[in-house]
């Protein structure tokens, strides 16, 4: 009698039959595509990646000229996706598969795991779908998927338990369909296999689930590690001048580097001294916080706007402050790489017109 089918056989059947096929980075096996899809998927979920992806293929068709482009290019077209670290480091490794491997990728995923911006995970994936290598990925839904299935309740804020879970994920791999088991994983973490209120019942590995046969799957997985949160402050400038706002570029390192943003002061305090002689009036618009991985930043916008009329000799002492800076209109703003707290507060406050 024939056994019955194993996990892995199971989502390869279910992959095949319910996953998903179309997707534009799918029935290729160019690597370039494949990397482009999983940087951009890395933090970001399908339906936003679509039209970036297309956009990026059809400036940079190929890695040779995305290495060759200029970082303030790939950081505008990435506008709008966020995490923008994935930009800087999809632009050094281009540069780096172009300078360092004739410009082919690396065809097996030990390789590419040593290029910016390429994981374990990511790296495994890419080789998977490109080359058929039998090797696991392990991102955040499949983490997911196989804590429930095993019931693996080690803590995967320590080092050892995420070893051990790839350890596991590598043993059920499947002998033949990699790229189908791949996909399959990632898909029934992306539905089925939800954070909260998973859909068990209609879940093609039920039967091999130990987390939903004890109908707890939303137990896992499990990470405990609350990380000590810092918190800062800044007051943020909107410096209004006719139809243009101020904005400047940050430096090349630090949260946010080579972002387009709006200038910044530690306290109200330096605020005022800084304002007090300029002219035109200030408006101070709705705090609001927003969380980094490792911060809380309360951010305290001001809007400033200067009269039409003033003279363009004070208005020139007081961008002077942002000598890295420009007048943009706020469509060329939001055009730009931007700090998405920024972006949402031009987006939401913006004046009519
Ligand atoms: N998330 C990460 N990689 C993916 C892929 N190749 N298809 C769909 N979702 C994904």
């Amino acid at each position: 009698m024939k056994p019955p089918p194993s996990f892995a056989e199971q989502i390869v059947a279910w992959q095949r039959q319910h996953g998903r096929h179309g997707l534009p980075w799918q029935h290729t096996r160019d690597p370039y595509r494949v990397w482009l899809s999983e940087v951009m998927l890395q933090q970001t979920q399908v339906a936003t990646v679509l039209g970036y992806y297309q956009r990026f293929l059809q400036n940079f068709p190929d890695v040779a000229a995305l290495a060759a482009a200029p970082l303030d290019d790939v950081l505008a077209l990435w506008s709008g996706l966020g995490y923008y670290s994935r930009a800087r480091n999809l632009h050094r490794c281009a540069q780096q598969v172009v300078v360092e491997h004739g410009g082919r990728f690396p065809a097996d995923s030990a390789a590419l795991a040593t290029l910016p911006g390429i994981g374990r995970s990511t790296a495994a994936a890419i080789a998977a779908f490109c080359f058929g290598e039998r090797v696991a990925i392990l991102d955040g839904n499949v983490k997911r998927v196989l804590t429930r299935v095993l019931s693996f309740s080690g803590d995967l804020a320590e080092a050892a338990h995420e070893r051990e879970l790839w350890a596991l994920a590598t043993g059920l791999l499947p002998h033949q369909g990699i790229e189908a088991y791949t996909q399959g994983l990632m898909d029934l973490g992306a539905t089925l296999c939800s954070a909260r209120a998973p859909q068990c019942n209609a879940c093609p590995v039920r039967a091999h689930c130990v987390a939903a046969q004890a109908g707890e799957a939303e137990r896992y997985p499990v990470k405990t590690r609350k990380l000590k949160r810092g918190q800062r402050e800044h007051v943020w400038l909107w410096l209004q001048w006719k139809d243009r706002l101020w904005l400047q570029q940050r430096p090349d390192t630090g949260v946010w580097a080579r972002l387009w943003s709006l200038p910044e002061f530690d306290s109200s305090a330096a605020f005022e001294q800084a304002s007090a002689e300029w002219p035109g009036t200030c408006e101070s618009l709705p705090s609001f916080t927003h969380t980094l991985t490792h911060l809380d930043l309360r951010l305290h916008p001001r809007r400033w706007t200067v009269p039409p009329r003033a003279a363009a000799t004070r208005v020139d002492a007081i961008v002077r402050l942002w000598p890295s800076g420009r007048w943009f209109s706020l469509t060329e703003a939001l055009a730009c790489g931007l700090p998405a707290p920024l972006r949402k507060l031009l987006a939401a406050t913006a004046p009519a017109g």
